[in-house]
């Protein structure tokens, strides 16, 4: 007995042993997947995983894992698989545990050809349920027909192999690393179609994530923290779009989404792979095969919802600080703003303004003035809007704030685990609960509260802030118990190293799940709360600000990108968030104008006003005893250089808010980043210092302090300057443009018809001005463009079909056309004063409106640019309206 069990022993560990050295062997570096994420692993460590630890060979100074998996890290196999009417269904089974505690051996996978180019890979627990996203995601149950997509798999290890059928290009390959399943461990590897990703925030990171020779690891768990690069920060958007070669050099891309709320990190490689490492729920991916970038945009969002469509006046400029700290200082603000003459349409106040930080109050004794301020305002068509906090003081006497009470006799707070008291942490109000706003009564309690705030301050929309949710104690006053939730074997790498940081205890409890779950998605669901709120309250169009997002947010609320500092940096790096944010469906959303944090300059805030003139959000706001930093503070110069920013801001607000309409409707980014319109055009995958404001304006920043100089790309296209109206010669280049401090470089690119209006002092007060065209055509002449309008507050102007459409179309016979396809909303006069042709090469002989000889015109020949003024044109008509020209030959 002895003997022969020392035999076997010796056996299998000569064999261990003899497999081992073989199954370590890598062809490459790159194409280690790492066994031990945690921190400080060791050889040892490594080897009680059955892993292999080896220095990277060649050395490097890259991140490569030593610990990695050999390639008989136990895995799955098939043991059936089926046809369904959705696609297929595979059982799959693993023999063995691994590493992991409550590794999960039965698993079912389901392969679900959605659409023709959308398909969802669901790996799940088959005996039982476990925690989903509570998304409202499409349910498919017949499978689309004549995809794009091919998928097959194989059964021992098991893996999923996905081409696209038309390049044969692999677009996800599971075969690369062993899938674990544990019951809080996820993991699993794809191989990407090329090192070039965009998206996975929300991070404070350039444009474009390169892993050609980097390592690159990005959490995901909502926080409230300054943006710093290589942290998780306030949102939650597993989503990106990965490049790829066809065989003939054309460039296509698709786009991965991980339907996953559980805290986790997204590792990439340059193999390149990227890996999903998450520690609760399912394994849900989805995968959207494009092939253009708006194609893949437009897959992304019929998953997770398209954007809402923003009041009108929310497009204008917004003004904001915390510490105003009296009413005469904010009296004092709206004044020399008013004075100053600036165009802006919405004042906001901080927490400063509340008694004692408590929601729903304003301070009566320091700001006993607001309510008529507000009114005020409003009578001038401004608007406004106020914060909340989701942490609700717990302290007040009883009786005393009917939001403690209310709440508390509704059951809305978040709770302990397995007690119905609520959990108590800290907020700026001091001890708080926390609202659980998955409540099925949360949307009542809420709406009562905002109600009858609402009666002594007609707030116009609602600031939501510290959702993260953001705690000043980690978990609770009374700590955090001591089960997995609370302390899970493995805890992504969090900014404080656990998923209590500054926030709630996981193993609290929200009425859908544990926190656990359901932390990432707090901001989510406050969003689509107030957003159901105000609609209630208002009966208009709601517009919600809220700091932290997860997939889908965009349907109910616009976005800002946090606690940012005024720094030329901090300036560069709201580009690339701007951008990304559109990716991710929450395309009204801006930065902080002149920096949150730190005293701005005179300089920096002129450059940020410039910039921040096109972001979709435009919200000017700053920290608490930083220096005031509104527009009317600066010098007469200064001033003057913003005001010109903000009127360019005004006057293109038909075109913006045409571009949400397209959001909301087609799904389409509102502004976005050179390469998704220059595909084919390498130079334009690393730009993130200049951008598209829908596909018709580039817009390119200084963004370096002292410089009157910037450096730029120009596509090979056509295009004019927007302030001279003159076609620049120098295309398909990186080029220098004068950009002195008084200029912020924008270019109009041939094609398109941009609808434009006079600005008023406020968006409502101009609502009624003169409408003009700016016609840029293409190479061939021609151009197109389109204008959305309606009355800019009603909740579905859309679908009661109480708006104005039109197309604009400039064919290369030098014929304008205007077609009203819908004029249902009369209540305000459109007229249309002046059309700027650019690039008119030869002179003009005559101009006719409708078939009439119209005289007012201008022509240059110099600019080549045609001006046809005093028209004076209502275009609120059913029948279409023609403006021709003609030339001299
Ligand atoms: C690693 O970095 C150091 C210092 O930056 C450099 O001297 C060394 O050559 C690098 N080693 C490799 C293998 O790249
Ligand atoms: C997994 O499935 C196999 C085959 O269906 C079954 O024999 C086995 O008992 C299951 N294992 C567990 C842990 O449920
Ligand atoms: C799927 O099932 C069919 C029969 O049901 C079998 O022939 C085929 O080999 C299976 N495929 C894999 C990859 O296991
Ligand atoms: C990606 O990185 C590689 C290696 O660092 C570099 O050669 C390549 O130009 C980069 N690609 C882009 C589009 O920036
Ligand atoms: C694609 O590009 C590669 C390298 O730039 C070149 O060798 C190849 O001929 C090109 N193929 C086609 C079909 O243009
Ligand atoms: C939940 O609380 C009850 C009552 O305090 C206690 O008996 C039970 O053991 C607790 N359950 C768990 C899982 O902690
Ligand atoms: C995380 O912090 C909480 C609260 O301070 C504590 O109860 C818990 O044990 C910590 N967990 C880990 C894994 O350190
Ligand atoms: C202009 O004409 C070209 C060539 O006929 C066509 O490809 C393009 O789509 C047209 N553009 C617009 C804006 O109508
Ligand atoms: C030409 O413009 C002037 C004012 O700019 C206006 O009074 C006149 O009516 C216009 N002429 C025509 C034919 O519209």
């Amino acid at each position: 007995m002895i003997y022969s069990s020392l035999v076997i022993k010796f056996t299998i560990l000569y064999i261990i042993s003899y497999s081992y050295a073989q199954q370590c062997e890598q062809t490459s570096n790159a194409a280690r997947f790492n066994c031990h994420p945690e921190n400080n692993p060791t050889e040892a460590t490594c080897e009680t995983r059955k892993c292999c630890w080896r220095p990277p060979i060649p050395q490097t100074n890259a991140t490569v894992p030593y610990c990695y998996f050999p390639t008989d890290f136990p895995t799955y196999e098939i043991i059936s698989n089926e046809t369904t009417d959705f696609g297929q269904r595979i059982r799959i089974q693993k023999l063995q545990t691994t590493y992991m505690p409550h590794d999960i051996l039965n698993l079912t996978v389901d392969l679900i050809y959605e659409t023709q180019e959308r398909f969802r890979i669901r790996i799940y627990d088959t005996i039982y349920r476990r925690y989903e996203v509570p998304l409202q995601v499409p349910v498919v149950e017949k499978r689309a027909t004549d995809t794009d997509y091919e998928i097959t798999f194989s059964a021992k290890p098991f893996a999923i192999l996905v081409t696209r059928k038309s390049t044969g290009v692999v677009l996800f390959d599971s075969s690369i690393a062993p899938l674990i399943f544990a019951d809080q461990y996820m993991k699993l590897s794809t191989r990407l179609s090329s090192p070039l990703v965009y998206g996975l925030g929300e991070h404070r990171q350039p444009l474009l994530i390169n892993v050609s020779a980097e390592w690159k690891r990005l959490t995901f768990y909502s926080r409230d923290f300054p943006p710093v690069e290589n942290i998780n920060l306030y949102g939650v958007h597993p989503f990106h779009i990965n490049l790829e070669r066809t065989p003939d050099n054309q460039t296509h891309v698709h786009g991965q989404f991980f339907l996953n709320s559980n805290a986790m990190d997204i590792d990439l490689q340059p193999l390149p792979a990227i890996t999903y490492t998450t520690i609760g729920g399912i394994i849900d991916l989805y995968i959207f095969t494009g092939p253009t970038v708006e194609n893949v945009i437009e897959q992304y969002w019929a998953v997770i919802g398209k954007p809402a469509m923003p009041p009108f006046w929310s497009l204008g400029f917004h003004l904001s600080r915390f510490g105003y700290s009296t009413f005469e200082n904010l009296w004092e603000t709206i004044k020399r703003m008013h004075d100053a003459e600036f165009p802006y349409d919405v004042q906001w106040t901080d927490i400063d303004v509340m008694s004692s930080s408590l929601d729903f109050t304003y301070d009566r004794e320091r700001f006993q003035g607001l309510p008529g301020l507000v009114r005020g305002l409003q009578s001038e068509g401004k608007h406004y809007v106020n914060r909340l906090d989701p942490s609700i003081s717990s302290t007040q006497p009883s009786g005393s704030y009917p939001p403690y009470d209310d709440g508390i006799n509704r059951e809305i707070f978040v709770t302990k685990y397995n007690s119905t008291d609520p959990l108590v942490g800290e907020g700026w109000a001091g001890r708080t609960v926390f609202a659980d706003f998955t409540h099925p009564n949360a949307v009542e309690w809420w709406t009562r509260m905002a109600t009858a705030f609402y009666e002594s301050i007609p707030f116009d929309g609602l600031w939501i802030d510290m959702n993260e949710p953001s705690n000043f104690v980690d978990g609770s006053h009374d700590g955090c118990t001591a089960n997995a939730l609370d302390n899970p074997p493995y805890v992504p790498h969090v900014l404080g190293n656990n998923l209590s940081s500054k926030s709630l205890c996981p193993s609290s409890q929200h009425y859908l799940s544990f926190h656990y779950n359901l932390h990432s998605m707090f901001g989510y669901f406050e969003s689509q709360v107030t957003n159901t709120a105000l609609k209630t309250i208002r009966k208009k169009r709601p517009f919600v600000l809220s700091r932290s997002t997860f997939a889908g947010s965009g349907q109910f609320a616009a976005h800002w990108t946090g606690d940012n500092r005024a720094s030329f940096q901090d300036m560069y790096y709201s580009i690339p968030a701007i951008l990304s944010f559109n990716m991710f469906g929450i395309t009204h959303v801006g930065a902080d104008i002149c920096g949150f944090g730190l005293d701005t300059t005179e300089e920096l805030c002129t450059r940020w006003m410039q910039l921040g003139a096109f972001y979709p959000f435009m919200r000017n706001h700053n920290d608490l005893g930083q220096k005031d930093q509104d527009p009317a503070s600066f010098s007469w110069e200064a001033q003057q250089i913003m005001k010109q920013a903000l009127l360019m801001r005004y006057s293109f607000i038909p075109f913006w808010y045409t571009l949400h309409y397209e959001a909301s409707m087609n799904s389409k980014t509102i502004i976005q980043p050179l390469f998704f319109e220059y595909l084919n055009d390498k130079n334009t995958y690393n730009i993130d210092q200049q951008f598209l404001i829908g596909r018709a304006l580039l817009i390119s920043p200084n963004l370096v302090s002292q410089t009157n100089t910037v450096d730029v790309y120009i596509p090979q296209d056509v295009w004019y300057e927007f302030s001279s109206g003159v076609e620049i010669e120098t295309v398909g280049q990186f080029i220098t443009l004068n950009a002195p401090i008084s200029k912020i470089n924008v270019h109009v690119r041939g094609g398109f018809i941009i609808p434009m209006q006079t600005p008023g002092a406020n968006l409502i007060l101009g609502r009624g001005n003169p409408f003009s065209l700016l016609v840029a055509p293409s190479q061939f002449g021609n151009a197109s463009g389109n204008l959305f309008w309606d009355d800019g507050d009603s909740i579905d102007s859309i679908g009661t079909n109480t708006y104005n459409y039109f197309e604009f179309t400039l064919t290369t016979s030098n014929t304008l056309t205007i077609d009203p396809l819908s004029t249902n909303y009369k209540d305000s006069p459109m007229r249309l004063d002046l059309i700027k042709v650019l690039g008119v090469s030869k002179p003009v002989t005559q101009v006719t409106v409708n078939g009439k000889v119209y005289p007012n015109y201008t022509y240059s020949i110099f600019d080549q640019i045609l001006i046809i003024h005093g028209l004076d044109m209502n275009i609120l008509v059913e029948s279409s309206q023609i403006i021709k020209w003609t030339t001299s030959t």
